[in-house]
């Protein structure tokens, strides 16, 4: 159980994922600041619904960060922000190596400089590249095919540099797909741009988009279409709180795989959004996109036996039903066609 005096400074925190993760630490009683410059974060979600302190700023911003740090006693780094779009990674890498890496590096030194020495880091499947085995424990091989997958992995090493240099401790998490909303309707999705299938699906069942787009059909799948494992929101959240207990009662760096373990194509998907929402899904194919691993399915088990995790939600229709309720709520008087 946490100390309810501790405050946790969330980087990202106004994102997706992030806000997710502040609902649930202040459900377990820890105090919670939220850094977010709001180049994707929503300003509303943190100060209206979950209505924890926002500060606007720059992971980057090393005064910013000093004056964090010197003038709120802050237990540990929960450190959500980055860029996070593969595609746009391909196209531009600079952007993510500046961004993920460089941001990354000044919070680390600014946390050194204030003996801040506690950190949760979401990094990501796509540091495994091509996977090998399924599904995927976390000694596979990290060798990503893409640049974003790439800053996520200089990152882990860099945390695993400064553990043993400096004694900086960290939970590393390798998200899979993460998908749905708060099952209250508190919190969800909203990407600007949206690259993710669930809420594009969803978006196409609103009548916001005109179809769907299926990037490669002929992946070694039995249907053809990619195959990911999508993990509830809710339960990274409830990871990310084991995640910070574990540090805070003195556990050592590690790193842990968030996944379910079950992987559903994306015509699989298409076809439970169909069942959940009731609604025409149109759908266009296309050829392959670079940077898009055929399959990507995760091992939770060692995130279950050292910090005790169990998704609460992993029924993929579930996850679906939850966003879905998120989407027609926040998108369902937009009507416009993109
Ligand atoms: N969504 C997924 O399926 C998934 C999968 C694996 C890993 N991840 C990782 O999880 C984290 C959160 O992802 P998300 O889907 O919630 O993305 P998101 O874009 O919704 O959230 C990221 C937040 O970070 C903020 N941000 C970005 N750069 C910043 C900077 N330099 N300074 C301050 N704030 C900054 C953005 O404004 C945004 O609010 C990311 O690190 C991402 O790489 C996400």
């Amino acid at each position: 159980m946490s100390s309810s005096k501790s405050k946790i400074l969330v980087t990202g925190g106004a994102g997706y994922i992030g806000s997710h993760a502040v609902l649930a630490l202040k459900r377990s009683g820890y105090e919670v600041i939220v850094l977010d410059n709001l180049v994707y974060g929503h300003r509303d979600l943190v100060e209206n619904v979950l209505q924890v302190e926002l500060i606007v700023g720059d992971i980057s911003d090393r005064q910013l960060l000093d004056q964090i740090f010197a003038t709120h006693n802050i237990a540990a780094v929960m450190h959500f922000a980055a860029y996070a779009y593969v595609g746009e990674s391909m196209t531009y890498p600079d952007k993510y190596y500046r961004n993920n890496v460089a941001g990354s590096l000044t919070l680390l030194e600014a946390m050194l400089a204030a003996s801040v020495s506690k950190i949760v880091f979401s990094s990501t499947c796509a540091t495994y590249g091509v996977s090998e085995t399924i599904p995927i424990p976390e000694t596979h091989p990290q060798q990503p095919i893409n640049p974003y997958g790439a800053s996520k992995l200089t990152v882990e090493r860099m945390l695993k540099d400064f553990g043993a240099a400096f004694g900086l401790k960290s939970v590393t998490f390798r998200y899979f797909n993460a998908a749905g909303a708060d099952p209250t309707g508190l919190l969800g999705e909203d990407h600007t741009p949206e690259t993710h299938i669930i809420p594009l699906v969803l978006h196409t069942a609103l009548g916001k988009r005109k179809s769907f787009s299926i990037f490669g059909t002929d992946y070694p799948t039995p249907d053809g279409s990619c195959i990911r494992d999508f993990i509830h929101v809710s339960d990274l959240a409830t990871a990310h709180v084991l995640g910070l207990d574990y540090l805070l009662n003195g556990g050592e760096t590690d790193a842990f795989n968030l996944g379910n373990g079950n992987g559903f194509s994306v015509r699989e998907i298409i076809e439970a959004a169909r069942q959940v929402t009731r609604r025409e899904i149109p759908v266009e194919e296309h050829p392959r996109r670079p940077g898009d691993p055929p399959i990507l399915v995760g091992s939770g088990e060692k995130a279950s036996k050292v910090l005790g995790w169990h998704p609460q939600y992993p029924d993929v229709t579930q996850i679906i039903a939850h966003a879905w309720q998120w989407h027609q709520q926040r998108h369902g008087a937009l009507s416009s066609v993109v």
